[in-house]
């Protein structure tokens, strides 16, 4: 069978390959929309059980059933691709995250860019300064998610820290609280949380991914971890008028 999109390659030249890994999830789904929108050729991993998600997406990109912390299937997604976006769940208690961030950093062809997607609570220098909310929040759904087993923030910190070791063009994108709504446009970012800039902590869904998507194609973002809110969010406004009166 001819692969999807080589009819238009023929007529425009190859088109871009990305991967998304984790595509059947919210965040997934609106990152395979952005994708396509973009001309991206566009390959979906997810969970045997979760194909009938991408069902909208039928004839219009590949789908490799699979876990995403499976090598074999991680390997032959992404082939050929020269972006691959990750959803870092924390979900289960077999080490899922890391396993799929190895899984990624170990079978992406060379050069690729990675963009892996994580909240806040990730830090990558230490230099974070959290609301008492938020590590409060952090302590206590830790604890109960390992208590009944559900998930393991841990994981999703190991899978992190193998990223940023990775000598790989990689980006990880650090979500404030979500919500879901129309586009407000590519959120804003910060390298630190703490930044009065990210003090709203909120971003639309559909604007997470559309960073996500962006980033891939941002050569100022490798090896960064962007910690991102919403452009129309009071503090997000605030600080760009603080930046046009200066
Ligand atoms: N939710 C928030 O408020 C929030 C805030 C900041 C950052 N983030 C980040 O945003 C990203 C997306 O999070 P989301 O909350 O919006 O979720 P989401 O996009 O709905 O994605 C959830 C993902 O987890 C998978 N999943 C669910 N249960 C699983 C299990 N037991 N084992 C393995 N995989 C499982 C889902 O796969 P199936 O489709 O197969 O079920 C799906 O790919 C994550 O990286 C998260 O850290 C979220």
């Amino acid at each position: 069978m001819e692969p999807i999109g080589s009819q238009e390659a023929r007529r425009t030249g190859p088109r871009k390959r990305m991967c998304v890994v984790g595509a059947s999830g919210k965040l997934g789904r609106y990152m395979v929309r952005h994708a396509l929108d973009r001309g991206y050729e566009v390959v979906g991993v997810c969970r045997e059980q979760s194909v009938g998600k991408l069902a909208e997406f039928e004839g219009r990109i590949t789908v490799v059933p699979g876990a995403t912390d499976d090598r074999a299937v991680v390997a032959r997604a992404v082939e050929g691709c020269q972006a691959v976006l990750t959803v870092l769940v924390p979900w289960g208690m077999k080490r899922y995250s890391s396993g799929t961030a190895r899984a990624v950093l170990d079978a992406a062809p060379a050069g690729a860019r990675l963009v892996f997607s994580c909240g806040w609570h990730i830090t990558r220098d230490g230099k974070d300064v959290y609301t008492r909310r938020l590590r409060a929040f952090v302590a206590v759904f830790g604890r109960l998610a390992r208590l009944a087993r559900v998930a393991d923030l841990d994981d999703q910190v190991e899978a992190c820290r193998q990223i940023f070791a990775s000598d790989t063009e990689w980006t990880v994108v650090r979500g404030s609280d979500l919500e879901e709504g129309g586009s407000q446009g590519l959120p804003v970012w910060s390298r630190h949380v703490g930044d009065p800039l990210l003090a709203s902590n909120l971003t639309r869904r559909v604007d997470f991914a559309l960073f996500m998507v962006a980033a891939a194609e941002d050569d100022a973002l490798v090896r960064e971890a962007p910690a991102i809110v919403g452009r129309l969010t009071p503090s997000a406004l605030a600080h760009a008028r603080a930046k046009n009166t200066a």
